[in-house]
């Protein structure tokens, strides 16, 4: 059998029947089954913001299953375009809208083209390519409209932190340095590079939701228009200088620092708060939240506050910042990390 039915929440699907090809890089469509957690998060935070009668695109979409889970889950979406040079994937997105009783339209057309197209006609635009999204950046800002949103996923989370710096340079045209808060980088170089992309369009972002999970990094912005607020932005982008351990926000570059990174908010606390309230995956947004109520970029590593050779553990951090009246906490990004309103002196300090 090629394909069979799976389900992801509320929608059942065909999908490839992965066990027949082996795994899922042999498939005649491609869908990956880890992902769901990434649908899951869209569905969310669609439903978040609430708004009716959208026109949401998905240009990449493989099987159609992530679009299909928009329409079904959200009841928000007036207009469902999707899109894949893959004639096998266009067969198989119209079956699946069909199975669902979903209108949509369907293009077996390269994304950007499809993008350039819809100009200024779609309230969210979702990238979810093989590896990097940077390819399509450009045009999701044109398909865009203003107070949309964008969502992008990035696999190449190797080249995003900096590991082939070469590569990271020629696609998102930062240099990126070896840090042991390489996580919080990577995201924060895939936000530098989608605010400037936005920038170049008179757009300005405001990120929403961005996170890291093993093997991506996934950000969905909203997107508001006019120069002045792109000019605006440019505030929110800078560089890290990463020194004997302290992390300092550069306006310019040396040659101590990554960049240009964005350097300001990662993610919309009231916004994964209420995402969280629907139930899945709400100790993951609870987590969010909370990382993203703290200003100060870059997290610290536990073994960065070891006296004599100890690490403090994460309960004994956490308590001892509490008590010296300084908000920290846990974060997604490292299971010995933590985010704190705070500079590495100042926690030293408090660790001695
Ligand atoms: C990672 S998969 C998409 C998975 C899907 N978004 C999901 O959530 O299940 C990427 C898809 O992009 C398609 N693709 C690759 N290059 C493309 C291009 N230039 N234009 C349109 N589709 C493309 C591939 O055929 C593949 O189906």
């Amino acid at each position: 059998m090629d394909y069979v039915q799976r389900r992801e929440n509320k929608v059942v699907f065909y999908a490839p029947n992965i066990e027949k090809y082996g795994d899922i890089y042999h498939t005649p469509v491609f869908y990956n089954p880890l992902m769901e957690k990434n649908r899951t998060l869209s569905v969310l935070l669609l439903k978040a913001l609430g708004v009716s009668g959208l026109t949401v695109c998905e240009p990449l979409a493989g099987t159609g299953v992530r679009g299909v889970r928009y329409a079904v889950e959200t009841g928000l979406v007036n207009r469902l375009i999707l899109g894949d040079v893959s004639s096998k994937a266009v067969e198989l997105i119209r079956k699946n809208l069909e199975l669902n009783g979903i209108d949509g339209e369907v293009y077996n057309e390269d994304a950007n083209v499809l993008l350039h197209r819809l100009e200024r006609t779609c309230d969210v635009v979702d990238i979810d390519p093989f590896g990097s999204p940077a390819p399509y950046m450009q045009a999701a800002f044109r398909a865009v409209r203003e107070e949309g949103v964008i969502c992008a996923t990035a696999t190449d989370t190797a080249v995003l932190v900096g590991r082939y710096w070469r590569k990271c340079l020629r696609r998102y045209g930062s240099l990126v340095k070896k840090t042991p808060f390489y996580i919080e980088l990577g995201i924060r170089n895939l936000l530098g590079y989608i605010a400037r992309v936005a920038a170049s369009e008179d757009f300005a972002i405001y990120p929403l939701l961005s996170y890291w999970e093993s093997h991506y990094f996934r950000t969905c912005v909203a997107v508001v228009g006019g120069a002045r607020d792109a000019d605006d932005m440019f505030n929110k982008l800078g560089y890290v200088e990463y020194r004997d351990r302290y992390r300092n926000v550069r306006r310019y570059p040396n040659s101590y620092t990554s960049g240009p990174l964005w350097i300001a908010e990662l993610g919309n606390p009231l916004t994964v708060h209420k995402m969280a309230n629907y139930g899945p995956h709400s100790e993951f947004l609870r987590l969010l939240e909370e990382e993203y109520v703290i200003e100060v970029p870059w997290f610290f590593r536990l073994p960065e506050f070891a006296v004599n050779g100890r690490s403090p553990t994460l309960k004994e951090a956490l308590a001892r910042l509490a008590e010296a009246g300084i908000y920290a906490t846990r974060t997604h990004m490292a299971s010995d990390g933590i985010k704190a309103e705070g500079n590495y002196g100042d926690l030293m300090r408090i660790f001695l």
